[in-house]
């Protein structure tokens, strides 16, 4: 049987093409589609900068839909299920498998890959141990929010410093103001967030942010220091890419405070390692969600958490194409992008 999928077949270009269903796995599970996310790094491989996914390539790993079929092994799922995907799935053996680690497997397999179809597609097939189910009351487009969501629970929970008192987030797009709720969540108090769009900073203060500035126009370790009594942030989370950007958070940040990187930076940036080192911060990166970072953030928007406001533009599948363009030129105001069926 044939379905409709969304590729990446060029530089910037979108096809909507027929392709094979996939059969599942006893093991798996298939998965209707009904809301599919549009993320940064969907655009990376738009753009021809993605580290692996070349085109010709089925976009996507954000997804919430119904089960309509499940192999004669799945137990713990039913055809009729309102279900989202933690879009990784590791070797189950290696050093990091065995700590939960899945997102640093070396053969972690991924959606969009030659192992993995991507989630831009009628009917998506997954492992039962990578389906989460969502509550009655959780709409579609929450369910496929809750992949990035994880994300900002990983960068905001790899914070090692105890203090809550102030949290800078640099990047108020989808992965900024994520964190910006987890944070919220987890009592960090005064949070001053940056972007360079009007539309983001006014986003980050409906939000709970104590601040939002634009760095190009209002000095960013100033607003914190005036802030902060002169101490500094206790943890900056880089979420934007731009030159000076490593510098700008090691600049807000206490001695002894953090630094965590979400952006994929994926040209040279320069970095005055001297300040990290006269004021012993420690930088993190982190890297999309272990397991349970996925299941806190399922627990968050089963639990309620309301995140419909990200939600700027839906589109249909036929509209894929405007839906990249729209979040690569950021032509609209925007933050997250979803392709609904
Ligand atoms: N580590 C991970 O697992 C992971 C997961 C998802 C996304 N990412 C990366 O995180 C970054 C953010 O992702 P996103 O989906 O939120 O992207 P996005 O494009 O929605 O957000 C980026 C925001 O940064 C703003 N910005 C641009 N220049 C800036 C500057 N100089 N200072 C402050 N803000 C600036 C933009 O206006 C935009 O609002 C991207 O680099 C993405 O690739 C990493
Ligand atoms: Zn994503
Ligand atoms: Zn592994």
């Amino acid at each position: 049987m044939k379905m409709k999928a969304a590729l990446v077949t060029d530089l910037e270009k979108v096809s909507i093409e027929e392709i094979e269903r996939p059969r599942i796995k006893d093991d798996e599970v298939l998965i209707k589609a009904r809301t599919v996310g549009v993320c940064g790094s969907d655009l990376h491989l738009f753009r021809g900068t993605h580290a692996f996914r070349k085109p010709p390539a089925i976009l996507g790993h954000e997804i919430a839909g119904d089960v309509v079929e499940i192999g004669k092994n799945v137990r713990s799922v039913k055809v009729g299920d309102r279900v989202t995907v933690e879009p990784q799935y590791g070797c189950g053996e290696c050093e990091f498998c065995r700590q939960g680690l899945v997102n640093l497997c070396q053969k972690k397999v991924v959606p969009g890959t030659a192992k993995w179809i991507g989630v831009f597609v009628e009917y998506f097939n997954a492992p039962e141990k990578t389906v989460y189910k969502l509550n009655d009351a959780v709409g579609y487009p929450m369910g496929t929010m809750i992949e990035p969501l994880a994300v900002a629970v990983r960068a905001v929970r790899k914070a090692t410093v105890k203090e809550k008192d102030c949290l800078v987030i640099l990047g108020s797009g989808t992965i900024g103001l994520l964190c910006l709720v987890v944070a919220k969540h987890l009592g960090y108090e005064t949070v001053i967030c940056t972007d360079v769009a009007r539309f983001n900073l006014d986003m980050a203060i409906k939000h709970g942010a104590t601040r939002a500035i634009d760095p190009r126009e209002t000095d960013l370790a100033d607003t914190v220091r005036q802030l902060t009594n002169g101490k500094g942030a206790d943890l900056a989370l880089i979420a934007a890419g731009a030159p000076n950007i490593l510098d700008q958070a090691s600049a807000c940040v206490k001695k002894c405070g953090e630094i965590g990187v979400i952006a994929m930076i994926t040209e040279k940036i320069p970095f005055h390692s001297y300040q990290i080192v006269f004021n012993e911060q420690r930088m993190y990166g982190a890297m999309t969600y272990a397991t349970r970072d996925f299941r806190e953030a399922a627990e968050m928007v089963n639990g309620g958490l309301d995140l419909t406001d990200f939600v700027t533009q839906t589109l249909d599948l036929a509209h894929t194409q405007e839906g990249l363009d729209i979040l690569s030129r950021k032509k609209e105001n925007v933050v997250k992008v979803m392709v609904e069926f």
